[in-house]
């Protein structure tokens, strides 16, 4: 799903946080979102996914410009997973539930997901019970379940370890590249940015400072701040 952002500003009280003239993110693709602490970047996701509304400005859904939040098409995994108080494949299956699918249709999925995941053993236990990369996992194929058009993820493997992350990101990268679904992943991790984005985009202090290619900005950035962020010596 394509989204286009135009001027939008978010405040609180005096301090704006957030100031985005233009950012276009295009269907099919894979952004990241890399920045230092506080620099606005999961205000951004979550004014994208509707939990928050923006002060000023104007941000578009789809090929037709809608204003309106298409919730039913948009999903969001966050750092720590927040899962129903219920077995991991009944967590699976719940936005399955709500969309009013088939009990065999909803069995099909969970067991696709489950089997692509590595979650089959894990299927009756209860979710509270998972470690949490599989809380994690869960919460990944969860938000895959109904195939969404637009995956956002906000720092999904920041408490993963590397062999889970790699699994996570092979996932990630192969729903985008074989449904076609767009992702707009925010990462403190830089490698990570590297191996699975097409795009990357870098926010400081509430503004979009540079955006283009990974391989470009990762590797040569043009803004000096980018420069000192990629670098490691941006001060917030
Ligand atoms: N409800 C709020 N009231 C006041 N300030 C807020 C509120 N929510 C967020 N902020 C401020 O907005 C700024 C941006 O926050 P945001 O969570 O978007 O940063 P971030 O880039 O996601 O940082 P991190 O990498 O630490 O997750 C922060 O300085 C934060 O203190
Ligand atoms: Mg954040």
């Amino acid at each position: 799903m394509k989204i286009k952002i135009e001027n939008i500003k978010k405040t609180y009280g005096e301090r704006t946080v957030l100031d985005i003239e233009e950012l276009s993110v295009e269907e099919g693709s894979l952004l990241g979102v890399i920045g230092p602490n506080g620099a606005g970047k999961s205000t951004l996701l979550n004014i994208i996914a509707g939990i928050e509304r923006q002060t000023e400005g104007k941000l578009y859904y789809g090929e037709n410009r809608s204003e309106t939040i298409p919730y039913r098409e948009i999903t969001m995994v966050f750092q720590s997973p927040y899962l129903l108080h219920t077995t991991a494949e009944k967590n699976i299956a719940y936005p399955l539930k709500l969309r009013g699918w088939q009990d065999a249709a909803i069995n099909k999925r969970v067991e696709e997901l489950t089997e692509e995941l590595g979650l089959v053993r894990l299927r009756k236990q209860k979710a509270w019970t998972l470690s949490s990369g599989e809380m994690q996992k869960v919460a990944l194929a969860r938000a895959l379940s109904f195939r969404p058009k637009l995956l956002l993820l906000d720092e999904p493997t920041a408490n993963i370890d590397p062999a889970t992350t790699g699994e996570l990101e092979r996932m990630m990268t192969k729903i985008n590249e074989r449904e076609g679904t767009t992702i707009i992943i925010i990462t403190h991790n830089l490698s990570q940015a590297k191996r699975i984005c097409q795009n990357t985009a870098l926010l400081h202090n509430g503004k979009l400072v540079e955006e283009g290619p990974a391989s470009v900005l990762l590797k040569q950035p043009k803004d000096p701040i980018t420069q000192a962020f990629i670098n490691g010596e941006l001060l917030i």
